[in-house]
């Protein structure tokens, strides 16, 4: 059966390092024997240009009826004080598809070790299962002249389903620990997921629990980073912990992660955004992107022989010391895809 795929290229980087995750899906599809259509769609910012809103309706719908979606990255400072903005998109598309579950792999290849401002990285091997779709993002918000208001709500219902996923991760993984961060010393929301995460552990009898304050967790992941396993958390605080672990890997630009929720349908998206300080240039690292293609691969289409396809050959084109600029090195981004599309 040909498989759907949207795809949303999006802003700045993001067509650059779309069409480089393009390029190594069709090479491994066509080794593999992967049978797929693309649908591409306007997202984000051009969005708003071509059609005055970041998600039209049009895009929404084929990314309903699609079997994956493929989402590269938004967002541009000339919208930063419009009242219409390719970020409300980006929310609004992960709410529509009810994908609630964000997982953000962190793996350290061994050739960028180096690179980490961080000394020792060694053996450091973890994923944070971020909540996507509820949260201070999805409360109220209120901006007036001299007060504001963000309102972060969180169901016990939501709480249970997104600590369930991670404990299903982590089940499948050799330590089978995880770490729930939260920030119970103050928030009621923290006090009610510390809650659930302990009831829902009771089903787990396999799996350690351990809980960690948000701030010393923070800490953490630079001191210790070994110690964690599966880190779930919610959404505000999965997207700056994920931001910070892309410092121990040395780039944001080797960071991919998929989103689920309940029907099935996934989108796969690298965790940056579209980089408008590098945009235009191509120059921008593309791995983000093509790890998130083999994500895809596995998670959504079940081809686990094409994802290592493309991680090993990620992981050989580091070895032979092919780098673009965030990785220290001089590849463009074509040079780049090229090298990995030679050792696929
Ligand atoms: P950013 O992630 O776009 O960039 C942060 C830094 O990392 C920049 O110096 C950038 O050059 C670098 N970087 C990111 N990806 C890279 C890559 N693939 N190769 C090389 N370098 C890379 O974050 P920002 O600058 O804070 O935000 C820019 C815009 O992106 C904002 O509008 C923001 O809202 C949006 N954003 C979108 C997403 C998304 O689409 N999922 C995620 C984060 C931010
Ligand atoms: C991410 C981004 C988004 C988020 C922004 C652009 C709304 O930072 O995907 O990590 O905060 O979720
Ligand atoms: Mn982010």
């Amino acid at each position: 059966m040909t498989k759907k795929i949207v795809t949303l290229s999006g802003d700045g980087i993001g067509p650059e390092i779309m069409e480089a995750g393009l390029e190594v899906l069709a090479a491994v599809a066509e080794k593999i024997g992967f049978d797929y259509v693309l649908e591409a769609k306007d997202f984000g910012g051009v969005a708003i240009d071509k059609q005055g809103l970041p998600l039209p309706a049009e895009t929404l719908v084929a990314a309903k009826n699609a079997d994956a979606i493929l989402l590269a990255a938004i967002g541009h400072p000339k919208y930063n004080s419009a009242k219409v903005r390719p970020e409300q998109g980006l929310l609004a598309i992960r709410k529509a598809l009810g994908l609630y579950a964000n997982v953000r792999p962190l793996k350290i290849y061994s050739e960028l070790k180096g690179l980490s401002p961080i000394r020792n990285v060694e053996n450091v091997d973890f994923v944070v299962i971020r909540e996507l779709t509820g949260g201070v993002y999805f409360g109220e918000h209120t901006l007036e002249e001299d007060k504001a208001r963000d309102v972060n709500d969180y169901t016990a219902d939501e709480i249970r389903r997104i600590l369930r996923f991670a404990f299903e991760t982590a089940r499948k993984r050799p330590r089978k620990l995880v770490t729930s961060v939260d920030k119970q010393n103050v928030l009621a929301t923290s006090k009610l997921w510390r809650k659930i995460a302990d009831e829902v552990a009771l089903d787990y009898p396999d799996v350690t629990l351990e809980h960690q304050l948000v701030d010393s967790c923070a800490m953490l992941l630079i001191t210790n980073p070994q110690k964690f396993d599966v880190i779930v958390t919610e959404n505000l605080f999965g997207d700056i912990l994920t931001d910070e672990a892309s410092s121990l890997a040395g780039t944001l630009g080797v960071m991919p992660s998929s989103s689920h929720g309940v029907g099935g349908l996934a989108l796969y998206e690298p965790i940056h955004g579209s980089a408008p300080d590098i945009a235009g240039q191509g120059i921008a690292n593309p791995v983000s992107m093509i790890l998130s293609v083999a994500m895809m691969l596995r998670e959504s289409f079940e081809l686990e022989n094409g994802a290592t396809l493309i991680e090993n050959a990620v992981e050989k084109t580091f070895t032979d010391g092919v780098l673009t600029q965030d990785l220290g090195g001089r590849a463009t981004t074509k040079e780049m895809t090229d090298a990995i599309l030679a050792r696929l």
